[in-house]
C-alpha cells in the first residue's frame, strides 16, 4: 500500500515537472575551456566555449594561467550563451556547474560564479561530475546522435581520464577499469610534443595520421590488467624511437611525420579496442558509447563503426561538439538532476578528485 502511494507521488511529481519548460544554464570550467550552454527541455539552445590559447606556448595546461583566464572569460561566455539562446536569465530554472574532477583553481571559478548567480536569481544550484557529463552527453536531444539504452558500456577518453564504465542508469555507474598512469589524451599530447607539435597535439596527430601508413612503424601495447590501461610506457617508447632515428637522420621527423602519427594512432586505437572487447566479453553487453575529448579522434570512430559490422556491436558516438569539454553536457546532467529534485546547497565545494559515483 505504502509502495503504491509513493510510486504515485513520484509519478505525479515527475510528470508535473516534465510538462513545464525547463531552462538550465550549464557552466564548465574544469580544465582550460570556459564554457556555458543553455538547454531547454533536453535541447541545446546555445553552447559557447572559449578555448585558452595561452597554454600552447607552454606545451600543456598551466593551472595558474587557466584559472586566471577563466576569471576573464566566464562573464562574457555566460552572456553570450544567454544571448544566443535568446532568453533572459530570469527565465532560468536552475544553474548546473562542474564540481569536479579537474584543476582546483579552474573549478573554483565556475563553482563560485554558479553559486553567486543561483543565489542572486533565487533558483536551484546543481553540481555535476564532469566524467558523468561526458557519458550523459549522449542524452542531449539532437538529430545528429542516438541515445543508448541501458545498460551500456562507456569508454571515457580524455586528457585527464581513461575509464571503462558500466552504465546501468543515469546515476548508477560502475568503473570496470581505468588507467594506472597517464590518460590516453596525455599519450597523444605528450607524443605530439616529442614530435615538435604544439598543445593540444591529439587533433594534430589525428590530422597527420589521415595521410600516413599505420603499419610503417610499430609501438608496444602496454601489458596490464584486462580492463586497465597504461600509457606512460608508450610515451617513453615514442621518445626513445624518435631519439634513435633522429640520431641517424636529423630530418627523420619531417620526412616521416604522417607515418609516425598514423602508426601511433593505430597502436592507441587498437589498444582501446582490445580493452573494449574484454569489457564486452566480461559483461555480455555490446552497446558501446564513447565520450571525452579523444572520442573526436577519427581512428576510434572508424574502429567502432567497423565493430558494428564485424562484431555486431551497437555503438554510440557523440556529436563532435559534445566530445571535447563543453557545457551542454553539464546542462543535460543538470536537467536530469532537476527532474529528480537533486539540488546542491550553497556550501557545496569544488572537488578536484571527485569520484564518478
Ligand atoms: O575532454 P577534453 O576536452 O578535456 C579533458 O577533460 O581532458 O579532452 C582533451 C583531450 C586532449 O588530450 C586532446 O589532445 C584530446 O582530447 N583530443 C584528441 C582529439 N581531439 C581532442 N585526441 C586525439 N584525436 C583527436 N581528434
Ligand atoms: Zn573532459
Amino acid at each position: 500500500m505504502i509502495t503504491f502511494y509513493c510510486f504515485n507521488f513520484t509519478h505525479y511529481k515527475n510528470n508535473s515537472l516534465k510538462t513545464q519548460d525547463i531552462y538550465i544554464l550549464g557552466i564548465e570550467s574544469s580544465c582550460d575551456d570556459t564554457a556555458a550552454a543553455v538547454m531547454h527541455n533536453g535541447r541545446v539552445l546555445s553552447n559557447v566555449v572559449a578555448n585558452q590559447k595561452i597554454h600552447e606556448e607552454y606545451g600543456g595546461v598551466v593551472p595558474e594561467l587557466a584559472s586566471r583566464a577563466h576569471q576573464q572569460n566566464i562573464v562574457p561566455v555566460v552572456h553570450q550563451a544567454l544571448r544566443k539562446a535568446n532568453i533572459d536569465k530570469k527565465q532560468l530554472s536552475a544553474i548546473a556547474f562542474t564540481q569536479g574532477p579537474g584543476l582546483m583553481g579552474s573549478l573554483l571559478v565556475g563553482t563560485s560564479f554558479s553559486k553567486s548567480l543561483a543565489m542572486g536569481l533565487g533558483i536551484p544550484l546543481i553540481s555535476v561530475n564532469h566524467m558523468q557529463a561526458h557519458i550523459l552527453a549522449h542524452f542531449i536531444k539532437d538529430e545528429a546522435q542516438t541515445t543508448p539504452s541501458f545498460p551500456f558500456i562507456a569508454l571515457t577518453i580524455s586528457g585527464g581520464h581513461t575509464q571503462i564504465v558500466k552504465v546501468d542508469d543515469y546515476f548508477r555507474m560502475e568503473i570496470l577499469g581505468e588507467t594506472i598512469d597517464d590518460a590516453v589524451g596525455e599519450a597523444f599530447d605528450k607524443s605530439a610534443k616529442i614530435l615538435g607539435l604544439p598543445y593540444p597535439g591529439g587533433p594534430l596527430i589525428d590530422k597527420y595520421a589521415q595521410h600516413g601508413d599505420p603499419t610503417a612503424f610499430s609501438f608496444p601495447k602496454p601489458k596490464v590488467g584486462d580492463l586497465e590501461f597504461s600509457f606512460s610506457g608508450l610515451k617513453t617508447a615514442v621518445l626513445y624511437f624518435v631519439e634513435r632515428e633522429t640520431a641517424k637522420d636529423p630530418h627523420f621527423i619531417e620526412e616521416n611525420l604522417h607515418n609516425i602519427c598514423a602508426s601511433l594512432q593505430f597502436t592507441i586505437v587498437d589498444y582501446l579496442m582490445d580493452k573494449l572487447k574484454n569489457a564486452v566479453v566480461k559483461t555480455g553487453i555490446n552497446r558501446i558509447a564513447i565520450g571525452g575529448g579523444v572520442s573526436a579522434n577519427s581512428g576510434i570512430r572508424k574502429a567502432l563503426k567497423n565493430a558494428e559490422k564485424e562484431l555486431g556491436w551497437t555503438t554510440y558516438i557523440p556529436k563532435f561538439e559534445y566530445c571535447t569539454d563543453n557545457a551542454a553536457m553539464i546542462a543535460i546532467v543538470g536537467e536530469l538532476k532537476y527532474l529528480n529534485g537533486d539540488f546542491s546547497k550553497q556550501n557545496v565545494v569544488a572537488t578536484a578528485r571527485m569520484k564518478l559515483s
